[in-house]
Formats: structure tokens, sequence, C-alpha cells
């Protein structure tokens, strides 16, 4: 069996190839996007998440986090949100830009987010989650998918999260995306596949897998015996960006130093002057994975205080066709 064998369905809708890019805030932006399309090899891509003030706010064509050129594909525009307030004017702007869907992030961890009643804070809360789903469906006729983790570790979490399942199913949403951590988890505890089959069973639901699949083997395991309907990678792709048309296709040769300069040039055409260093820092801390002296480009890149003296710096470490790791680790970062 290959990964291209099965198709992801959602909702009689055909993906072709079930690899789906993971959301992940700084990460997939447009000109990271862009990145990835030039390669090919998955089903659809996420944005990062949006806020809805920020949905309201930005100009949707223009605006890095939700910019997308026709050559990515499908798109899901990914939205934290803490109520039901404002969620009507924010689908309608969204529809504005078809989306292939519309996904509400029920998983993220982030202090920042939880403060906010956000992420998996609104995946605790029973009502607050049930009215945001109501809201978000009765305003939006494509496809609506969530993306969650486990919930909280506590002793009765199978119990919670199988009447989470219900409340999204019951909802009418079309797929769910599990990243199967406790909210508590870092990213350094592995991920817990072995509870992908019994989530398969309980959902009733297309379910996506996602945490820690960085290879053909593993995704073909969680589409197979798993009987997963997809998979998603975030951090992985953003080491190697071409990971998707690798699982689809199998390896063929990079050539590093000209896709990050290609990076850099998507970078500075889609980011004002003031909002670029920041990118390229936090693609390169992933991207620096793939080099036996990884960590020298890593501390190189995030020591430069302007983009020219980053490029100038990252070039030269690249030119030198630095020794790679034989296989990239995304454990801990
Ligand atoms: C830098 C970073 C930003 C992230 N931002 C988001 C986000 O905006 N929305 C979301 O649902 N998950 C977010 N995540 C979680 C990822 O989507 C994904 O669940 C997690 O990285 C595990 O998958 P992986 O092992 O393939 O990286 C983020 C993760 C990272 C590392």
């Amino acid at each position: 069996m290959t990964i291209r064998a099965n198709n992801l369905i959602i909702a009689g809708n055909v993906i072709d190839i079930p690899l789906l890019l993971a959301p992940m805030a700084g990460v997939t932006h447009s000109a990271f996007r862009r990145l990835v399309a030039d390669f090919g090899g998955y089903g659809a891509l996420f944005t990062e998440m949006l806020s809805a003030p920020a949905v309201l706010r930005e100009n949707l064509a223009v605006s890095p986090f939700t910019r997308r050129r026709t050559a990515e594909g499908a798109v899901f525009y990914q939205l934290a949100l803490v109520d039901s307030e404002n969620i009507g004017p924010v689908m309608d702007k969204l529809a504005t830009l078809n989306p292939y869907g519309i996904d509400i992030n029920l998983g993220c961890a982030a202090p920042e987010i939880r403060k906010r009643g956000g992420g998996t804070e609104l995946f605790e809360d029973r009502d607050r989650l049930q009215a945001v789903l109501a809201a978000a469906r009765s305003r939006w006729e494509g496809l609506l998918t969530v993306k969650c983790r486990l919930g909280r570790r506590v002793p009765d979490w199978q119990e919670r999260f199988d009447d989470r399942l219900r409340i999204i199913r019951e909802a009418g949403v079309d797929a769910v995306t599990v990243h199967p951590r406790f909210a508590e988890d870092k990213l350094t505890r592995k991920a817990q596949w072995s509870l992908f089959p019994g989530i398969v069973a309980e959902a009733g639901l297309p379910v996506i897998a996602n945490g820690d699949i960085v290879s053909a083997h593993e995704a073909k395991a969680l589409t197979g015996e798993s009987r997963c309907s997809g998979c998603m990678i975030g951090r992985m792709a953003a080491v190697k960006p071409w990971i998707f048309r690798e699982i689809s296709r199998g390896p063929e040769a990079v050539d590093y130093r000209e896709i990050w300069n290609r990076f850099y040039g998507y970078v500075a055409e889609d980011f004002p002057p003031e909002k670029r260093i920041g990118r390229l820092k936090q693609f390169t801390a992933y991207f620096a994975c793939n080099f036996f002296f990884g960590h020298e480009l890593y501390r190189q890149v995030q020591g430069s205080k302007d983009c020219a003296t980053l490029r100038d710096r990252a070039d030269r470490f690249l030119a030198g066709s630095p020794a790679l790791v034989k296989e990239p680790s995304v454990t801990g970062i």
C-alpha cells in the first residue's frame, strides 16, 4: 500500500493525497506555504491560527497570514476562537477567500491562548465549545474541521475526550485532527499513536493523525493499520519543506542553499521589512536541523540584527556544502 492509494474524503470532498501541512503560528504563512507548494506531494495546507480580531482587521488578500497562491491548492484557514461573538462576520469575511475549509483550533496549549480561553481551554469548556461550534456551523456551509489534543491529563480523560468527540460530531463538524498529547504535555513527550485505532472507532468522523510524523513509514502505518483518514505534519515540514513529495514519491536530491535563498525571496515579497527577520529566524531554526553543524547556522542566524547580515551568514554556511545528518529529528523543537 502506498500513501497515494488512500484518498482523504471529507464530507464527500476528495483530497487526493492524505497528507496535510499542520497549522503553525509564525511558520505556515504565505511565503512558507508557497515554498511547500513548489515541491507538492500533499493534499492540503493549513494557515497558522487566525484570531477573530485579526480576521476582521486585516486585508485578507494581502496579509501573509491569509494570502493564498493558486499553486497551493486546497488551503484550510484555522481560527483560534474564544467564544461565539463575532463568528458570523468572521466566517463571512473568510468565505470571501473561498477557503477549501475552515478549521477551529481546540488544541493550542500556548499559555497566552489558554489564558484567553482558546485552544485547549475551549476544548475543556463543554458549553462554550458547543456554542462556538454551533455558531460556526450555522454560518459556514463549507468544510468545517477541528484540531484537538486529548484534553487534560486527568484520570477520566478518556470519558471526557469521548464526550468532546460526540459534541464535535453532533455539531456537524466534518473531520477532526487529533494530536494525541495531553494539554499539559510539551512536544518532548511522544505523541500516543497507539490511541488512534480507538479514537477512529469512537469518532464517527474522518480522523487525521498528527504528532511526530516524519516519514512515509509512519504515515503508511497510521493510514493503514491505525485506520486514520490522513496524516498531518508540522515541524518536519519546516525542516524539510519537500517532506510531502518525499513521502508521496520517494527521496530526491535537494539543493539546500537554493531552497533557503528562495524562501528568503518569498519572505521579502510577502512581509513588510520589519516583520521579515523573525520569520527567517524561525524557519532557519527548523531548517538547521538538516545539518550536522546546524547549531552553528542557528547561532549565526539568531544573532543577526538585520536581514542582510542574516542572509549573508546563512548563505555562507550553506555555500560550504555542510554535512547532513542522516535523519533530522524534531524532538523537543
Ligand atoms: C511553532 C509552532 C506553532 C504552532 N502553531 C499552531 C497553530 O497555530 N495551530 C495549531 O492548531 N497548532 C499549532 N501548533 C501545533 C502543530 O500544529 C502540531 O500539532 C504539533 O507541532 C505536532 O505536530 P508535529 O510533530 O508534526 O510538529 C504549533 C506548533 C509549533 C511547533
